[in-house]
């Protein structure tokens, strides 16, 4: 099951000292499977972990960790291992690793070719909750996001230390998706662009979910992926048009040529929104914006012990779509989406008014391959006076289909 995106591709894939290399095993195979050529690099602290006879059985070559062959002395090129990887992917990278790359500290055969590597650099961050919430590690994670570093946030639940926090591995399945989608845009930027039909043209688009803090720890979200949205984004600014995207929580790469704000909550993203959906010229409301938020935030984290029930009293969230519909102003064009269980023509219709809208993007979950987290998407366009039903196909090729929609419907 060779993966379009991921065939051929030259990954360099570092796994450093942690519990979770044992997840680098089941990620080298999904990478190995979907066609990609994979060398992996490992820290001397990762060995002691996972041995380097199974990473190179897996992926069919000799494992990379020291600067020498131990007996031949023969040097292993960094430079020359930096240049021929198309990407280079650490999972999992450990709070030491992630502090040498930030700081340039080239004292291992990971680091120096992260330092040599030309290419994107994703890293997947696993250690204790404490250590990946110590200022010393966000700062670090900040400096290699400001390097261009791409950061998969990880995944809360039960660490090795047997506390639970943020700070395990993101799934292996997760992370090749994030891969892909890495690859995928690169082959839809380097495709010639022949219309250029948007440009000078302004868009506003809101993607992925809100979290609504319920304290330190704990938020009530959604499981919104943000891939439309960013395919949206990625496509109007394929197209010529400036484009500003702002994103709830999601890890996705920021499409090349847009400006993207990233938000946390429904409040926060409508305070971003507003002024770049006044002055756009077209606005599309792709987030699954959460309805309610806790009434109160607490300060500290909730404790059980001694409480047998609880209830959290929740109020409404601003309806972003409907207050900036509001506002529309003449020549504007905004685009909503409605995800519907059932009756979803009469639903769509009732938001195209409500929110004073121009177009709604229907899709139903009773639909195999659309809605969240999926990488397709099958959805009818509705309009005041149309309804086109589209097949199931990739959220880009939905993308386009919703922009040439557009066109349409401004040339109507
Ligand atoms: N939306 C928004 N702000 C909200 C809720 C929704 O901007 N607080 C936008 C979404 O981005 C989407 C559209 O409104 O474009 C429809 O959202 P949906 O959740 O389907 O509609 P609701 O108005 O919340 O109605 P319901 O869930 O009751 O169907």
């Amino acid at each position: 099951m060779d993966s379009k995106f991921l065939k051929g591709k030259h990954i360099v894939l570092g796994i450093c000292g942690g519990i979770a290399a044992y997840k680098s095993a089941a990620l080298l195979r999904l990478l190995v499977k979907r066609g990609a050529e994979v060398q992996v690099i490992m820290t001397p602290a990762a060995k002691e972990f996972i041995t380097p006879v199974t990473m190179s059985a897996l992926s069919g070559k000799p494992v990379v960790s020291e600067f020498f062959t131990a007996n031949s002395g023969e040097w292993h090129s960094h430079v020359d291992l930096g240049l021929w990887a198309d990407l280079m992917v650490i999972a999992p990278a450990t709070a030491s690793t992630l502090a040498k790359m930030a700081c340039g500290v080239a004292d291992n055969m990971l680091v120096t070719t992260y330092l040599s590597a030309r290419e994107h650099v994703i890293v997947a961050p696993a250690m204790d909750l404490d250590m990946f919430a110590h200022p010393s590690t966000r700062r670090n994670l900040d400096t290699l996001r400001s390097y261009g570093v791409q950061v998969i946030e990880p995944a809360s639940g039960e660490l090795a230390s047997h506390l639970v926090g943020k700070g395990r591995m993101e799934e292996p399945e997760r992370i090749v998706e994030i891969i892909e989608d890495y690859f995928r845009n690169v082959s839809l930027k380097s495709a010639p662009v022949q219309n250029r039909d948007f440009n000078g043209k302004k868009i506003a688009i809101t993607a992925g979910p809100t979290y609504e803090n319920i304290d330190p720890v704990r938020f009530i979200g959604n499981y919104s992926s943000g891939k439309m949205g960013f395919a949206i984004a990625a496509e109007f600014a394929r197209r010529g048009a400036e484009v500003t995207l702002i994103s709830g929580p999601v890890s996705l790469p920021t499409p090349e040529g847009v400006n993207r704000i990233d938000v946390r909550s429904a409040c926060e993203m409508l305070k971003a929104a507003e002024g770049p959906m006044e002055r756009c010229d077209y606005g599309i409301f792709a987030a699954a914006v959460a309805d309610y938020r806790p009434a109160n935030e607490a300060e500290t984290k909730i404790k059980r012990e001694g409480v047998s029930e609880m209830q959290i009293n929740l109020v409404r969230n601003p309806d972003i779509a409907a207050t900036c519909g509001a506002r529309k102003k003449a020549g504007q064009l905004f685009v909503g989406f409605a995800l519907e269980t059932d009756k979803g023509l009469d639903a769509a219709r009732a938001k195209l008014q409500r929110k004073n809208l121009d177009m709604v993007v229907l899709n139903t979950l009773a639909d195999s391959g659309a809605g969240f987290g999926t990488d397709t998407n099958k959805v009818t366009i509705v309009t005041e006076n149309s309804i086109i039903e589209f097949p199931l196909k990739s959220k880009q090729e939905v993308a386009t289909d919703i922009i040439d929609s557009i066109t349409q419907l401004n040339d109507a």
